[in-house]
């Protein structure tokens, strides 16, 4: 097998995780987030960033002990059994298939903020069309364009804060919790999307400079740069503007630049980020799913065909066109704030288990004062669990029943595994 060449150094490996982490999140979702606990989404901003540290911790232990490409599907492989790899897996790709949709539809409700004539559905579709066929043929997000698209991302994130602070009207900080503890907890398990990614680097192991040390140092540098800029992000949008007007918007940024800033240029420039970034975290969801169907199928946990390579463009084809097919399909069937808690259902319980095989990596630990470490994985399996509490009935329905289909298949290709 062909190795892979180990070319990302820390600043490459930060880039790509704050590449996937920095998207509809934080530019679409805060707006329902803030609908739902009103400005306290601030502190449902740090919660959420506090669950994914834990959880960034657990990827970090194992990433250090796991240089194989693959993530989740991997660590409960290789920690508890092949079947709670196949299940790990297999939310894996529900949570990421459901993102990608959600994305798209982030993607399409900042396309129709700019140009108001076009539908947000079909948009959202066509882009993942488009992102599908050049994943066929083979795009790379090289590491010099992945790197120009998050400094784009950040200096718009950034402009807003700067100019933002200047025109906060603090009447819009009262009430604080509207909705008090459930509200901002709600808002919390929903604000969860925007951290999503920051397991990246893991998944790429085998292209990274001494994966040991850059994979946990980039997790670790990522996830508090985009931890601050989204509590600013969190603490300047509400001051701009009150939080019920963007609580069912597609573009609460764009609107409260427009309601509370009232600069044009910086409207456009902030809808041009948010596009830009929602283009890159679907094109890296894309090809993280395909790879790990990919992956999955040349293990026999997915039908053979899944693995199988396009000739010309040596892609994995088909796991791309069926993979991006149900991902282009969901947006016909479910609104985003619909699907983000769908995909938070997924990553949620896919974290619950990364934490739990690092609860099981650690407990082998010989040292005993390391071991008391196993304290911020069960913490990070904690919050996880807590967190799934507050999301909508129908996501733990949807869910649940993925987990049952995954079951049933498990049984039906169990005989034909070695
Ligand atoms: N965290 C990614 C986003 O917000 C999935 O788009």
């Amino acid at each position: 097998m062909a190795e892979l060449k180990r070319s990302l150094g820390l600043f490459d490996a930060t880039a790509l995780a704050v590449g996937a982490i920095i998207g509809a999140g934080i530019f679409v979702i805060s707006g329902v987030a803030a609908g739902l606990a009103g400005p306290a989404v601030i502190l449902s901003i740090i919660i959420a960033g506090i669950v994914s540290s834990f959880t960034a911790y657990s990827y970090v232990r194992l990433a250090s002990k796991f240089t194989e490409e693959g993530g989740p599907y991997v660590y409960a492989k290789n920690t508890i059994s092949r079947f709670a790899g196949f299940i790990t897996g297999w939310l894996w790709l529900f949570a990421n298939i459901v993102a990608g949709a959600t994305v798209s539809l982030g993607l399409a409700s900042y396309v129709t903020s700019l140009l108001p004539t076009l539908p947000i559905v079909p948009i959202a579709i066509l882009s993942i069309l488009i992102l599908v066929i050049l994943n066929i043929v083979g795009i790379k997000q090289s590491s010099i364009f992945n790197a120009v698209l998050v400094a784009l991302k950040l200096s718009a994130l950034s402009l807003f804060i700067v100019i933002g602070f200047s025109h906060l009207n603090f009447s819009f900080y009262e009430p604080f919790s509207p909705n008090g503890i459930k509200g901002i907890l709600s808002s919390a398990a929903l604000i969860f999307f925007a951290y999503t990614g920051f397991g990246r680097p893991a998944t790429a192991a085998e292209e990274i400079k001494d994966p040991k040390h850059t994979i946990p140092r980039s997790i670790v540098l990522a996830l508090v740069l985009s931890s601050i800029v989204y509590i600013l992000v969190g603490i300047v949008s509400t001051g701009l503007i009150p939080y019920q007007k963007i609580a069912n918007s597609g573009s609460p940024i764009t609107d409260s630049i427009e309601y509370g800033i009232k600069i044009y240029w910086l409207e456009i420039f902030v809808s041009f980020a948010a596009i830009v970034a929602t283009v890159s975290v679907l094109l890296t969801t894309i090809i993280g799913v395909s790879r790990v169907s990919f992956a999955m199928a040349r293990d026999n946990l997915l039908p053979k065909f899944f693995s199988k390579m396009h000739k010309r463009f040596s892609t994995p084809y088909l796991s791309i066109l069926i993979t991006g097919a149900v991902m282009a399909i969901l947006p016909i069937f479910g609104s985003l704030k619909q699907t983000a808690n769908v995909t938070n259902f997924g990553s949620l319980l896919v974290y619950a288990i990364v934490n739990f095989t690092a609860i099981l990596l650690i407990a082998k630990d010989q040292n005993r004062m390391r071991r008391y470490l196993m304290v911020i994985p069960a913490l990070g399996l904690i919050s996880c669990i807590a967190l799934l509490y507050f999301l909508t009935p129908i996501s733990w329905i949807i869910g649940i029943s993925w987990i049952a289909v995954g079951c049933v298949y498990y049984v039906v290709i169990k005989h034909r595994l070695n």
